[in-house]
């Protein structure tokens, strides 16, 4: 079952069962169809609260884009207060967008290339006193404009909306927003406060995922030994 222990990443796991890639798939296709242009699509996921399952839903879906023919993907961390890119894909957190941010090394320095083919990313390099700031800056908003040409697709982690207002530049930033819900646990007085800022913020939602919910009894005996993804609009 998909998890960020042991020594598996959490997407690189062989026992991520087929219901779950195929599932990954059918978001990856859902959310590339509702947005319409050329060039690349930045897409920011996030949710309500921090545990909901923002950085593995980002990830799995980031990794069924660049399993398409040759497209290019560039998953850049923007949880600068719980960061997780660096664990879920299994490399190293540092040097990462806070040492370029800061002026430390330059932007080739950062992007990793990562244990999947056309997957790249930016890790978070180090947690910084003030992740608004660094977020919502001009040099964040030039580095994001720096690399669109070299990718089709742009992910951001970013954190839970409900919490901080460290996302809204860089949801503002992209071109839709994916809200990652926690089955049995994010309420919907939370889901209606995120809505609502990201309606503010004038973000285009995408749509919902809804994670950790469990197949059907009926499959479970039959198929699975644990919790999978489930994706709806
Ligand atoms: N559907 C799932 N099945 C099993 N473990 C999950 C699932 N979704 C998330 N997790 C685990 O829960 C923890 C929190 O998930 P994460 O994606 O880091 O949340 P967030 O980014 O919203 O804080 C991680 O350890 C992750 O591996
Ligand atoms: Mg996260």
């Amino acid at each position: 079952m998909a998890s960020s222990k042991g020594k598996d990443s959490a997407i690189t796991q062989k026992a991520l069962n087929f219901q779950i890639r195929e599932s990954y798939k059918a978001a990856r296709t859902n959310i590339d169809y509702s947005i319409i242009k050329k060039g690349c699509k930045k897409i920011a996921f996030t949710s309500s609260a921090k545990g909901e399952g923002k950085t593995i839903t980002a990830m799995n879906i980031a990794l069924a884009l660049a399993q398409q023919v040759e497209t290019k993907v560039l998953v850049v961390e923007c949880d600068l207060r719980r960061p997780h890119v660096h664990s879920a894909l299994d490399i190293a957190p540092t040097p990462g967008i806070t040492n370029y941010l800061n002026e430390e090394c330059t932007r080739e320095d950062i992007i990793q290339q990562t244990k999947i083919p056309n997957l790249y990313a930016v890790c978070y390099g180090a947690i910084p006193p003030n992740p608004s700031e660094l977020l919502s800056s001009d040099a964040m908003q030039d580095f994001i404009k720096s690399v669109e040409k070299d990718y089709n697709y742009i992910i951001f982690d970013t954190p839970p909306v409900g919490v901080v207002i460290d996302a809204i530049p860089i949801i503002k930033a992209s071109d839709g927003v994916v809200v990652v819900i926690r089955n049995n646990s994010t309420t919907y007085p939370q889901l209606k406060i995120t809505i609502d800022t990201l309606n503010r913020a004038g973000s285009k939602i995408l749509g919902v995922v809804v994670n950790r919910v469990k197949p059907e009894s009926r499959n479970k005996k039959k198929y699975y030994s644990g919790d999978y993804y489930y994706y709806g609009y």
